[in-house]
């Protein structure tokens, strides 16, 4: 038995009780949770958002030490350090085949199968198929990325994520290019990540927005040179900060309809916004037929940063090792699993960055 926070339902406080974690099978390995983020999309399945079947265990932004492998896993072993990846790319199917592993068909398949007995017997479902508010998971052997030993365990969770997600729809998704301008709408864990991604890029002016004053002093410190709150006249402002045009790129991390069209609104003729916000399906973002061609912009998604785990989380730890990107100053609070639903309070009202569950 192991201590995990469980969610019976929407809206539902999290339960922190004692499941029934199977040994792992053939293809799995079993972690003990270092640390885990409390990510925005956590509160998305949590308050409906997105869709979620129940009862489950979230989070979904973890690492931690490999407890046991089952047949045929290789690449890691028993005392390993590791990163548990939400999205684990199969490697065979179209898309993985297409150099496009963030939108493998089959990468959130774990997340749709029971890993776990409640205490009665009930099945539980691991959230996003990592399941990282516990001490410890189950997950497939592709979703586990070995760290180096002595890095920071518990901080190197937010690679998980929020980190991964920032930082690649900046390098990999948009592909800014030095000497660029960005705005970043948003500055969670995520948009944070992002202003960090788009200093090592070299991008020239980084523009943060926020109605947090704390997350924009935050943002400031990582590397924006200005810092806006969300005003009417943002745009106005925004353009008065890159020669009259606006940015080259302006990056959504809120995920509504709103911080989307605002977004959208800040970029130069011919510019690209990159949604990264998560948000939810009737939330409608509209445009003019006239302005899509009068201002020639560019509208993408962005899913997971549009990461290959094998290959940019080494790079990302490299860049945590030479101080490049500092995950500490993105953590603001660190929690025992019992703190969950705090943290998810704070996150509605847009307080802290990244809280850090320590189970
Ligand atoms: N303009 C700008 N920022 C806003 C606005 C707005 N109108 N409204 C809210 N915000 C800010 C909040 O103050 C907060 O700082 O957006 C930030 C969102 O941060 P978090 O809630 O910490 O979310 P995060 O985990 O960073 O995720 C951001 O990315 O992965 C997705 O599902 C996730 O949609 C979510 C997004
Ligand atoms: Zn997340
Ligand atoms: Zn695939």
């Amino acid at each position: 038995m192991v201590l995990a926070a469980v969610l019976h339902g929407v809206g539902q406080q999290v339960r922190v009780e004692e499941i029934e974690l199977p040994a792992p099978g053939p293809g799995q390995v079993r972690v003990r949770i270092a640390a885990s983020g409390v990510c925005h999309s956590d509160l998305s399945l949590l308050d409906g958002t997105l869709d979620q079947a129940f009862p489950v265990v979230l989070g979904h932004e973890g690492s931690g030490t490999v407890v046991a492998v089952g047949d045929g896993v290789t690449h890691v072993s028993a005392g390993d350090p590791v990163l548990l990846i939400w999205a684990p790319p199969c490697g065979a199917c179209w898309f993985c085949a297409n150099a496009e592993p963030h939108l493998c068909v089959k990468a959130m398949d774990a997340g749709r199968v029971p890993y776990a007995k409640l205490a009665d017997g009930t099945d539980v479902l691991p959230g996003l198929g990592t399941a990282t508010f516990a001490e410890e998971t189950v997950v497939p052997a592709a979703g586990v990325v070995r760290l180096p030993d002595g890095a920071d365990l518990a901080e190197a969770a937010l690679l998980g994520c929020a980190v991964t997600t920032g930082t690649g729809a900046v390098w990999n998704t948009a592909q800014v290019p030095a000497g660029a301008s960005v705005a970043v709408v948003g500055l969670g864990g995520v948009g944070l990540s992002a202003v960090q991604g788009a200093r090592v890029a070299g991008a020239s002016v980084i523009v943060a927005v926020d109605p947090d004053e704390d997350k924009r002093k935050l943002a400031l410190s990582m590397g924006a040179t200005d810092a806006l709150e969300p005003a009417p006249d943002l745009a106005k402002r925004v353009r008065a900060l890159t020669g009259g045009r606006g940015v080259d790129h302006a990056f959504e991390c809120v995920g509504r309809a709103a911080t989307i069209r605002a977004s959208w609104g800040l970029t130069r003729r011919g510019g690209m916004t990159t949604v990264v916000g998560v948000g939810g399906k009737d939330d409608k973002v509209e445009f003019s037929a006239l302005e899509l061609f009068h201002f020639a912009r560019t509208l993408t998604g962005c899913v997971y940063g549009s990461t290959d785990p094998v290959r940019d989380v080494p790079r990302l730890v490299e860049h945590v090792a030479a101080g490049r990107i500092d995950l500490g100053a993105l953590v603001t609070a660190r929690i025992g699993l019992d703190g969950i639903d705090g943290a998810f309070a704070a996150m509605r009202e847009g307080r802290g960055a990244r809280t850090l569950v320590v189970p």
